[in-house]
């Protein structure tokens, strides 16, 4: 088949090379001259696990092509797919739609050939309706049908995500526009992927209802950490007792500091003003949202006490700041928040994360930076894990607890076991360990 993915963004890079490694003929279409430039040098501007190896492979086998030509890219392609950014818009947290409007007008103006347009991006619901019309309002000489591809990729697995989904899901207007989308995914067939044809609203309201779903399941367990820190219960042990039930299902059900990243935030926030749109508020769904932003300030609070109740004049070493382990990314990362509120309380940071980069630097300035967890443990005064990276779940806790100035161990993603960190001598404090607290 031959696709064009338009956005060499994270989702449409993560896509393009997915399917060209498929044995599609992708171009991959991106207006950011730096990013095009870097791309068609073999260089992957985002950082997720396996990209590169996968990218370079299927350039060099020919399938893989990156452009800035629209036109040219969209002639005789079955499918064209949108994957540019819908950003949270400033003031009102409705997602901004312009550029994929834009992309749907500039689709109808050169289209020549027909095709299916497959939006990838996730948009509020009635989206690919308004897609169609403005392509359509364009009077193209073909017929362009929009379809909805929603993706359901996790930062840091997308590959493995990509390759081995737990379903595919595909709005679609007619049956021919099935057949396209079923050629493209037919390489998933081997591993018996589910695919689910639905009308177009019904796959814009799966994905906001399943990212929607798995906010809940966080924030629920969440709230059930702070319980059985006052009754003296272990959230983690109590997350199993309910997981193993198969209704619930173990996964996401990590207390933590609150979620964050790309996709929880923003699409949570998208579904709340669309519910508010349509005179059906998703009261879960708002509760959700106060409560995770709730958190991240109680975590701050959280701190202070095991310090003491005051962090005035303290170094605290932080492992960890990105919103999750394996990858850069900075969005509503809970760190944004708990590392200012500390230094505003009078702390000096010192932050390590293994790829906490120049985003990192840039969105919390005034912090010192090392690189590894015991030059940050050096003479600080608590150690607190934020991101649970690989390289701080097999420290060296005795080292750790000579290092510091105090005895001081907040683990806030509960990767030690709290006998573990006392018996190195140190004073623990979990999420949800209330046995122990
Ligand atoms: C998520 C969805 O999983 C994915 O399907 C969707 O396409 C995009 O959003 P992602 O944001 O990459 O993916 O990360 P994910 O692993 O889902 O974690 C999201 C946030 O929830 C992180 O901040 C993570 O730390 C937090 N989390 C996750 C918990 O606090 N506890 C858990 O049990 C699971």
């Amino acid at each position: 088949m031959k696709i064009v993915m338009i956005g060499a963004g994270y989702v449409g890079l993560v896509s393009a090379v997915c399917f060209s490694d498929f044995g599609h003929q992708v171009t991959c279409v991106e207006k950011d001259r730096t990013r095009l430039d870097k791309l068609r040098a073999g260089k992957v501007p985002i950082f997720e696990p396996g990209l590169d190896r996968l990218m370079t492979h299927n350039i060099a086998e020919g399938r893989l092509t990156f452009s800035d030509d629209l036109g040219t890219a969209m002639e005789g392609a079955d499918a064209v797919f949108i994957a540019v950014g819908t950003p949270a818009r400033r003031g009102d947290g409705f997602a901004d739609l312009t550029y994929v409007y834009d992309t749907a007008r500039e689709i109808g103006e050169k289209l020549k050939t027909p095709t299916v347009v497959v939006t990838k991006s996730t948009v509020p619901i009635g989206t690919n309706r308004e897609v169609q019309r403005i392509i359509d309002s364009c009077n193209p000489p073909v017929k362009a049908e929009v379809a909805s591809n929603p993706e359901f990729l996790r930062e840091g697995s997308a590959i493995e995500d990509f390759m081995r989904p737990n379903r595919i899901i595909v709005g679609v207007q007619s049956p021919s526009a099935e057949e396209v989308m079923r050629h493209i995914y037919r390489p998933l067939n081997l591993r018996e992927t589910p695919i689910m044809f639905t009308d177009l609203e019904t796959a814009e309201t799966i994905k906001y209802a399943a990212n929607a779903f798995l906010a809940t399941k966080i924030t629920f367990i969440n709230e059930i950490a702070d319980l059985c820190e006052k009754t003296g219960g272990d959230v983690q042990q109590v997350a199993k007792g309910i997981g193993l039930d198969a209704r619930i299902g173990g996964k996401f059900l990590h207390a933590g500091p609150g979620y964050g990243g790309s996709c929880f935030p923003k699409d949570t926030l998208a579904l709340v003003q669309t519910g508010q749109q349509h005179g059906v508020p998703q009261r879960i769904v708002e509760t959700v949202v106060a409560v995770n932003d709730a958190r991240k300030s109680a975590m701050t609070e959280k701190i202070i006490a095991a310090c003491g109740g005051s962090v005035e004049g303290k170094r605290i070493a932080v492992l960890g700041v990105t919103f999750k382990p394996n990858t850069d990314d900075m969005r509503d990362a809970p760190s944004l928040v708990i590392l200012p509120e500390l230094m505003t309380a009078g702390a000096a940071i010192t932050v390590c994360d293994p790829e906490g980069g120049a985003e990192a630097r840039r969105l919390l300035p005034g912090v010192d930076w090392v690189e590894d967890a015991y030059s940050a443990a050096d003479g600080a005064d608590a150690l607190v894990i934020i991101t649970e990276w690989n390289a701080f779940r097999g420290m060296d806790l005795r080292r750790i607890a000579d290092l510091l100035s105090a005895p001081v161990f907040v683990d806030l993603r509960n990767i030690y076991p709290p006998e573990e960190v006392e018996e190195a001598g140190l004073a623990h404090t979990g999420v949800g360990k209330g046995s122990v607290n």
